[in-house]
């Protein structure tokens, strides 16, 4: 048999690799308006920045992460011996890590310095079980802006996010945007032990999962998949009532400013996210129908520590990412069209084989004015140059034989009207604009 793309893997075959490119550019549009500017990191980074990031205790880095090493350091390990810790390396299984560790290796954020707004876009990888809307290597459009606290970089991100979504057609009414805030340094660790107590309390009621994850961290709870153990949480006390008094005017902050913006949200203090890098803010936007489980399309938050966790100085931060490739079903769900690859301005047609050596110069004239120009390559019959022609959509036909080459023209042909005109070699390209 032949050999199949990797289980969890999609090809972006041409139709849709076109519109991928359209996507990125609508969001390069949208995000630029807000001062978002492009950065690109490596697609692997040293293991020890996921696991110091993104937290142990995480199902992205405990379970999912595609470690990469290099075929010497393999051979040495498959032989016993042991490598470097920075030879260990991991695709990536998000941005923000790989973000935040460029920001502080070359110093993005000097002290001081208006923030820094970053956005990226590329393939995230993640050895989840492959089902509908989740893949091992997924495409996430993401934004990072490292270098301020306030409330409103939080609210501007996720406006943003909401004004991105509709531009690029996924209808408001087919979405739901969830905000949470999770607390910080001086809140959460007494918040974390209450929840901790009554996951103690309900031991027998929640999966093993769960009760191990409570050692490290009590909070993945929230995130169970197990119909009990959500049904149990929704007992557990909630973040929102545990804030300091700065947690709570910030969050009151960024809902104002939501508000004030016209941006719906659904408040839900189960909001926690999959990641352990955030504090405050976090937020998650849903399809409301047709994705099943795999419903949402973009989420971030705040994470104010973590440039600190990678070596940093003290750097606020906040971002998200949205997934392209569940963007796409939700698109598909709201029944959008998508453009064809296929353009094709004008189709040289050769009448026979004496005149093809001026119909490939012909054609190169015609492309280097700026047009999609094709021939046929494989010495097909004028019937089926015609076919081929068709096939491609080309609007215009030039046929070009030796009758119309003796006059210096060729016969344009209108595919839509079928007309047809004798145009000069010379004028072509101007003809066709
Ligand atoms: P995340 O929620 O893990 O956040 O991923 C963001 C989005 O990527 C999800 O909402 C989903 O649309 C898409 N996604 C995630 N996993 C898969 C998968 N296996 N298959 C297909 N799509 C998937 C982050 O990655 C954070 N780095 C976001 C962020 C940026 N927070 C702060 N800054």
């Amino acid at each position: 048999m032949a050999i199949q793309a990797p289980e969890g893997t999609k090809d972006l075959l041409p139709d849709e690799a076109l519109f991928w490119n359209q996507f990125k550019a609508c969001a390069t549009e949208v995000f630029g308006c807000y001062g978002y500017v492009p950065i690109e990191t490596p697609i692997f980074e040293q293991t020890e920045l996921f696991v110091r990031g993104i937290g142990e205790a995480t199902d992205v880095v405990s379970k999912e992460m595609f470690t990469a090493v290099s075929g010497e350091n393999l051979k040495r390990l498959l032989e016993g011996g042991s490598i470097k810790s920075k030879s260990r390396l991991s695709m990536r299984p998000e941005g923000t890590a790989g973000v935040v560790r460029a920001v502080v290796q070359h110093d993005l954020v000097p002290q001081g310095a208006a923030p820094a707004k970053l956005m990226y876009a590329g393939p995230m990888f993640r050895a989840e079980r492959p089902q509908k809307g989740r893949q091992r290597q997924f495409n996430q459009i993401g934004i990072e802006c490292l270098g301020a606290e306030e409330p409103t970089v939080d609210a501007e991100a996720i406006i943003m996010l909401m004004r991105f979504y509709e531009k690029v057609g996924i209808p408001p009414e087919a979405t739901r945007l969830y905000v949470n805030s999770m607390g910080c340094d001086s809140c959460r660790p007494a918040y974390r032990e209450l929840v901790r107590a009554y996951m103690n309390e309900h031991a027998h009621e929640l999966c093993e999962t769960c009760m191990t994850r409570a050692e490290i961290n009590p909070l993945r709870a929230f995130d169970c998949k197990n119909d009990k153990c959500d049904e149990v949480m929704e007992g557990a006390p909630k973040i929102t009532d545990h804030l300091c008094d700065d947690c709570r005017e910030h969050y009151a902050a960024v809902r104002e400013l939501l508000d004030g913006a016209g941006v719906a949200y659904v408040e839900n203090p189960k909001l926690v996210r999959g990641l352990d890098y955030y504090t405050r803010t976090v937020f998650e936007a849903q399809v409301v129908d047709g994705l099943g489980s795999q419903n949402a399309i973009g989420g971030g938050g705040r994470y104010d520590k973590l440039a600190e966790e990678v070596g940093g100085r003290p750097t606020p931060g906040l971002g998200f990412a949205l997934g392209y490739e569940r963007c796409m079903l939700a698109l598909q769900a709201a029944g959008v069209e998508f453009p064809k690859a296929a353009r094709c301005d004008l189709f040289v047609a050769c009448v026979d084989d004496s005149v093809r050596a001026r119909a490939f110069g012909l054609v190169q004239a015609c492309r280097d004015a700026g047009f999609v120009v094709e021939m046929d390559h494989q010495k097909r019959s004028l019937k089926s140059q015609f076919k081929l022609a068709d096939k491609l959509g080309a609007t215009r036909v030039a046929i070009l034989g030796p009758d119309e080459l003796a006059q210096g023209c060729v016969k344009l042909r209108d595919m839509a009207t079928r007309e047809e005109e004798l145009v000069e070699l010379e004028s072509l390209s101007a003809k066709l604009s």
